[in-house]
């Protein structure tokens, strides 16, 4: 009896604390809730941490990013690490969004899934993490705001869940550039097989864990990938590109560009790099 109500006031108090950040109540459900955000509606095969859109391992969390009473994208967050794995989302529009508050969410539901109740934030980044860095780090998005077909799915970009510390300069040089050149080949070729009038794209976007930390507490990446598969309203078949890049300081002189690659040498640099990837498109992005 004592117990219970000494959890219970340890519940309201760290909900109490929860409340003074703008925060987001998603659903940490498995992937088969949102699984319109993986092609063919099925998630990435990482043996040991996700199969079936099932997390095989309780670190790993999948999250159906929820905004606005409506799914916008998935997430599999590393609660070990406090970043996530990848961002997987729909691509339908090349958009032009005027720049949005920043204003960073923080994901209710995972705190309530803590199990030293009393420690806030155990398993996410916040804000103040962030804060006076000497590191270069700011806050990358996975799922970038530049590649939402509106202002509300901007908006939902913002939660910390789909935030990686990215140095600035590449957050702001290749990176940025690669975000665009890649808005700009999903706009012009990809479509709906079924319906070629519409623009169509499934894109995975991730990040590799490094070895250092920010404020002792959230991994910084080593390396950033994304990789996009979709109909060629041109070709009239399917393809699939990729993209990866260590996260590193850049000179804004070089101009550096992110090398165009195939899914393959994504997956195997990947299981180089970091575990195994059996799969990250069901049958590799051919039907
Ligand atoms: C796909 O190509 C067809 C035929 O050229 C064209 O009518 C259609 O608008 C294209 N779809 C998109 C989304 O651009
Ligand atoms: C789509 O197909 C056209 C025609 O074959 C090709 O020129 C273009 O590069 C393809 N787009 C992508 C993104 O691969
Ligand atoms: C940077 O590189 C791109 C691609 O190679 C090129 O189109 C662009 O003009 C370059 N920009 C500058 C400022 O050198």
């Amino acid at each position: 009896m004592v117990q219970i109500t000494v959890k219970m006031m340890l519940i309201s108090g760290s909900v109490l604390l929860l409340l003074a950040f703008p925060a987001v109540i998603s659903e940490v459900v498995d992937f088969s809730e949102c699984s319109e955000f993986f092609f063919e509606g099925k998630s990435p095969v990482i043996p040991g941490v996700l199969e079936n859109s099932l997390s095989q391992d309780n670190r790993y969390k999948t999250i159906c990013q929820k905004y606005e009473n409506s799914y916008r994208f998935a997430t599999l967050f590393d609660t070990t690490n406090k970043v996530p794995v990848f961002s997987a989302y729909k691509f339908t529009a090349a958009a032009q969004i005027s720049r949005l508050r920043d204003g960073w969410m923080i994901e209710l539901q995972l705190e309530l899934f803590n199990d030293g109740m009393g420690v806030p934030y155990a398993n996410q980044a916040i804000d103040e993490d962030y804060f006076y860095n000497n590191q270069n780090v700011g806050r990358g998005h996975l799922f970038p705001s530049c590649h939402s077909p509106d202002k509300v799915f901007a908006q939902s970009t913002f939660t910390l869940t789909n935030t990686v510390p990215q140095k600035e300069s590449f957050n702001s040089g290749s990176w940025n550039r690669m975000e665009i050149e890649t808005k700009d080949l999903m706009g012009k070729y990809c479509v709906d097989e079924m319906d070629q009038n519409k623009v169509l794209a499934h894109v995975l976007t991730g990040a590799v864990p490094g070895n250092n930390k920010l404020n002792e507490r959230v991994n910084i990446p080593s390396f950033m990938w994304m990789t996009f598969c979709c109909y060629n309203n041109s070709s009239q078949s399917w393809i699939s590109q990729a993209y990866w890049a260590p996260n590193e300081d850049e000179n804004k002189a070089d101009n550096i560009t992110i090398a165009e690659r195939s899914l393959q040498e994504l997956q195997e640099f990947l299981s180089t790099k970091w575990v195994k990837i059996t799969q990250l498109f069901d049958n590799s992005c051919t039907k």
